[in-house]
Parts: structure tokens; sequence; C-alpha cells
């Protein structure tokens, strides 16, 4: 067809299945020999990674922009950057305010040699409540540098050739995660501002990261037995990402099922990565409940309240299968306070009641859990003493 040859029409069938070797597309470059980059929440964590990355792929400028400047630490990293050949510029200041983006964008561009080429937005603030609590000083904290802050650089960059422009997001505004809604608010507005930018010939690219291991706000996961990403991997799938063009990709470690909702697991966008997965659909609040008041209270009863609270602790935790003794403190688990709130609305859903929001701290063992679930369900957990006859005088 290319060498106009034919004659009359072409038919070209597509097969329905199949598999097509995946080539990379030719050009332009990840990152170009010598161009100047901005990396916002680059003296720390997953931007500070992304800025020796930059450096190591031959970046000539780095401007690597944060709120306070870099420590003893991180410094020496910059200057490591700088011995192997790399310029870095460090600007501080809030990426949300009005003029902090356009001063990185003079600093990128001040020699009026090297053109900028690529923007990382990093830059992030964790405030976590549930939703029919939080604040709008809360929601404007967490929504300032994310948000704000990539429309700050979309207009400051406005006029220079980029060849990408990569926000960073979180597994959060594709999974939903409890007591961070604004913060997977404020990613699915980065989600978004990817596609539109995109549309208009902008290529742009958010990757909703599931947590690094090594570096970042999430490290805790590894320490709780988590598989995450490593440094490297995470890397690598950037690059992958931006040789592919891609504009809204999650990258997660290990397996789907460990962060996709048992209850998301049908749909159409997720079927595909857990397939033939047994888990059960939720115990709807009824039936555990009626099961719990068939049993006689005592052992039988407190058994199944317990195996059940176990259940949905193992499935916060994200452990398969683990014996679980109700004696044992849920913070020697590692439960902190947004797993807490997820056991707390997985308890809600699953048994159709309200709990105060410091439930799960109140009942810090399975065995005090079930305790305070029964009570709160008005259910007898020990069966009554028989009430000795009286004595005949
Ligand atoms: N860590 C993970 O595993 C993970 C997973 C999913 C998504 N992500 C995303 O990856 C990005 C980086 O995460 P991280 O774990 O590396 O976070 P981090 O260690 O907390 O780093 C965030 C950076 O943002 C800077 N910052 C905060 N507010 C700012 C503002 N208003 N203006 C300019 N800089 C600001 C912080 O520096 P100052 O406080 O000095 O300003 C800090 O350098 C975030 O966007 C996050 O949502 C991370």
């Amino acid at each position: 067809m290319a060498g106009a040859r034919h004659i009359g029409k072409l038919v070209l069938t597509i097969p329905q299945e199949g598999e097509a070797e995946a080539v990379l597309p030719d050009g332009p470059l990840t990152v170009r020999k010598g161009a100047a980059y901005i990396v916002t929440g680059g003296l720390r964590g997953l931007g500070l990674a992304t800025a020796r990355w930059l450096a190591r792929q031959g970046a000539g400028h780095l401007v690597l922009n944060g709120r306070t400047g870099p420590d003893g630490a991180v410094a020496r990293t910059l200057g490591e950057l700088t011995a192997a050949g790399t310029r870095i510029s460090v600007v501080l200041g809030d990426i949300g305010r009005p003029d902090t983006a356009a001063r990185l964008v003079s600093a990128a561009t001040a020699d009026g040699r090297t053109p900028l080429r690529g923007v990382v937005h990093c830059a992030m603030v964790l405030d976590d409540a549930v939703v029919a609590t939080i604040r709008d000083d809360q929601l404007g904290r967490v929504w300032g540098p994310k948000a704000t802050g990539a429309w700050r650089l979309h207009q400051a960059t406005e006029g220079h050739r980029l060849d990408w422009f990569t926000v960073y997001s979180s597994m959060a505004s594709l999974l939903g995660n409890p007591g961070q809604g604004a913060y997977a608010a404020a990613n699915a507005w980065l989600d978004d501002f990817a596609a539109w930018r995109s549309a208009r010939g902008l290529p742009t690219l958010a990757v909703n990261w599931g947590p690094w291991g090594e570096t970042g706000v999430a490290t805790g996961f590894a320490d709780r037995g988590y598989r995450t990403l490593t440094t490297e991997e995470g890397l690598r799938a950037l690059g992958v990402l931006l040789a592919h063009r891609r504009v809204r990709t999650g990258v997660l470690p290990g397996e789907p099922a460990t962060w996709i909702p048992a209850a998301a697991r049908h749909l159409s966008l997720f079927a595909p990565l857990t397939p033939g997965d047994g888990t059960p659909a939720a115990t709807g609040g009824d039936d555990i409940r009626a099961r719990l008041a068939a049993l006689p209270a005592g052992p039988a009863r407190r058994t199944a309240l317990e195996s059940y609270l176990a259940e949905h602790i193992r499935t916060v935790l994200r452990l398969s299968s683990s014996t679980l003794d109700p004696q044992t403190p849920l913070g020697s688990l590692g439960f902190d306070s947004l797993l807490a709130m997820e056991l707390r609305v997985r308890l809600e859903t699953g048994l159709n009641i309200k709990l105060a929001s410091n439930f799960v701290w109140q009942h810090p063992t399975v065995a005090a859990l079930a305790a305070g679930l029964a009570e709160h369900m008005g259910l007898e957990l020990t069966p009554h003493q028989a009430t000795s006859p009286a004595t005949p005088g």
C-alpha cells in the first residue's frame, strides 16, 4: 500500500487474538544529550532518584525544585552529579505559587543555548483524612503542589518545545485508598491533565505508581512485607513509558490482586489482570450477621466473628494466608492509621453498621475487636451463667 502499486482496494483484516511484537518507536529520544529538564520535588524521594536517572541518560542541566534546601546527603548527591558533568540548579519555592514555575523555566533557559526538553512533576504533600471529615485547608495543602503546581508548569512552559511532560500520579487515583480521598482526587486531576495536554499535541505522561520500596514516602510497605518497586525497576519503567509515548499507565509491583480491591476485580479494566480470581463476593452484612445470630453465644459465635475479622485483617494487610492470634496487637502487624481506617470502612460495609472513627485503635487486637463489634451489634459472646436454684431454707 505504501508503494501505491496496487489497483483497486485493499482490505486489512485485524486478527481478534494473537500476539504482536512491540517495537520501540524511533525517536524522539527519551532524554536528549545536553538538554535541560525541570524536576519538582526533585530534592528528595522519587524526584531525586529521577534526577539522577536523567543525569545518567545524558541530561545537560537539571533544575531541581522543592520548598526546602538540600540536606547534607542530598547536597553530596548533587555534588556527585555535578562532578560527573551535569549542571545542577536548585530553585526553591512553592510550585503552587504563581511565580515559581516561571523561575524554574528561566533558570533552565538562562544561558540562551540549552533547550528545555522535559518536565517531571513530583511535588506532593500528603494530608490524609476521610472524606466526611476533610477540611478545606487539608484539600488545599494536597491540591496545591500536585494540581495547581502542574497547571503553573503547563503555563510557564508554553512556547517551549518539550519532548514530554511527566506527572507522578499514584495508584490511589486508579484503585482508591480509604482516607486518601484528597490525594486520589489530586492525582485523578493529573491523570486527566495528561490526557488533556496530549490531546492538544503536547505529549504528557501520567504514571499511576504503586509503592516504591527504596526511596520516597511509601518505603513502609516494604517493611510490612509487600512487594514494592525497586528504584531501578521504577526508572526502567519510566524510560519505557516515555519511549512508547504512553499517556497514562499504572506501574504496580507484584501480583495485581494484591492491590486491586476484590470489589473492583470484575471491572473491565481490571478483570484481565486477575483472571480466575476466586475472591468470594463480599459477604452481605445481613448474611454474616444472620450467621452469627444463629450460633449459640459462646465459643462458636466468638470463633466465627474472630475468623470473619481475621479475613478482613489479612485482606487489609494483603496477606494471603496466615494464622492470626486473637491477642496479637494490630500495631505489631504493621497497622497504621490508614490501614486502621481501611479496616473500619470494610467492617462498616460488611456488617452494615457505623463505627466511631477511632474504633479500631480502641480495640487493638482481634479479640478486642470481636468483643467491641459484638457489643455494638447487641450479640452476646459469652453464654449466660444459669442462675443457681434457690436453696431451700
Ligand atoms: N513514594 C511512592 O512510592 C509513590 C507512590 C505513588 C506515587 N508517588 C508520587 O511520586 C511523587 C514523589 O513521591 P515521594 O514519595 O518521593 O514524596 P516525598 O519524598 O514526600 O517528596 C515530595 C517532594 O515534594 C516537595 N514539595 C512538597 N510540596 C511542594 C510545593 N508546594 N512546592 C514544591 N515542592 C514541594 C517536597 O519538598 P519540600 O517539602 O521541601 O517542599 C519533596 O521534595 C509524588 O507526586 C507522589 O504522589 C510516590
